[in-house]
């Protein structure tokens, strides 16, 4: 049997949409995550779905990741999930062009009892700033802002790690419609394609996960 009529039958053998949602409430948010969950909702930026963030703290802490860089800071959900997989002295640089977003993820990290020297807040378009950020020193880069630049952001994201660092994309299955050919809509065809050149690319080793709006992760090898 083939690989992907093998994928099939597992998918319409069983309750995917039921497991999904068991998966994502797998790991419970505590308050410090619910409440800065409710501001990203007042300020209408989407943060990371709470088994997405799972994920990330686990990415990060199996990378050991000290230096860790973040596109889409939001109001901080995910960067609170990145800090909690890094060790005590790990910093996050984490970059949004929305003072405003920042600022309530200033908040979230004030109220998570972090110190102000595990974060670094750098606001701007993410463009602008990547390419003054180090070489080849980062541990783990994480991309969530606009769809239209990922391929750019993976690109600055692979000469920014080390070798055996992490790359990890939201929304890479793009509210359902990357798998479905039929869906050719801007955005959807630019994540389809980013996934295409990811899993193309001799200096990465890919995985696309299901959890949240799917999380496309690569080592760099
Ligand atoms: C989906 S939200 C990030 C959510 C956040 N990662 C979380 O889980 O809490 C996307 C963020 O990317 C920011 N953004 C969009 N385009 C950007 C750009 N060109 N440069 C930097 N940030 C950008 C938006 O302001 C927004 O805060």
């Amino acid at each position: 049997m083939g690989r992907s009529t093998r994928a099939r039958e597992v998918a319409i053998s069983s309750d995917k949409a039921s497991s999904w949602v068991y998966c994502e409430e797998f790991v419970p948010e505590d308050d410090v995550l619910l409440r800065a969950r409710e501001r990203a909702g007042q300020l209408g930026c989407t943060p990371v779905t709470a088994g997405t963030g799972a994920a990330l703290s686990v990415l990060a802490a199996t990378a050991g990741a000290r230096a860790v860089v973040e596109v889409g800071t939001g109001a901080g959900v995910s960067s609170l999930y990145l800090l909690r997989g890094m060790p005590e002295d790990g910093v996050l640089t984490t970059i949004d062009l929305e003072v405003e977003h920042q600022r309530a993820a200033k908040d979230a990290f004030t109220e998570a009892g972090l110190r102000p020297a595990r974060t670094r807040t750098i606001s701007g378009r993410a463009l602008d700033v990547l390419p003054r950020l180090t070489d080849g020193v980062y541990d783990l880069v994480f991309v969530d802002a606009d769809k239209e630049s990922a391929a750019a952001y993976v690109e600055q994201a692979v000469r920014l790690l080390r070798p055996g660092g992490v790359l990890a994309v939201s929304g890479a299955l793009w509210h359902d419609r990357v798998a479905d050919p039929a869906r050719r809509d801007e955005t959807t065809t630019a994540v389809r394609e980013l996934g295409r050149t990811v899993r193309a690319d001799e200096r990465l080793l890919p995985a696309l996960l299901p959890t949240g709006d799917g999380l496309l992760v690569a080592v760099k090898r």
